[in-house]
């Protein structure tokens, strides 16, 4: 017996500053790369202010190599970074 609610039964996502349908996000892991961050995000700093990222897809730098973080700015790729 499955645990999830039959989909008439479920609420929409709502976001909460619209009051309106939340769009999806997505969070693709680009192999050796950033995090590619797509759909209705929200991206807050660590004392939980916006941070305006000035597009609708944004790339978060993993391998710490950044000078723009938490933005990729491409050194990944000088760092040699490796997920695995
Ligand atoms: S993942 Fe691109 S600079 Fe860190």
């Amino acid at each position: 017996m499955s645990a999830e609610r039959p989909a008439e039964d479920q609420e929409p996502v709502r976001d909460p500053g619209s009051g309106g349908p939340a769009e999806p996000v997505s969070i693709t892991v680009c192999p050796d790369g950033p995090l590619l961050v797509r759909g209705g995000y929200q991206l807050l700093d660590g004392d939980d202010r916006p941070i305006d990222p000035g597009r609708a897809t944004v790339a978060l730098c993993r391998c710490g190599a950044s000078s723009i973080k938490p933005f990729c700015d491409g050194s990944h790729k000088r760092a040699r970074f490796r997920a695995r």
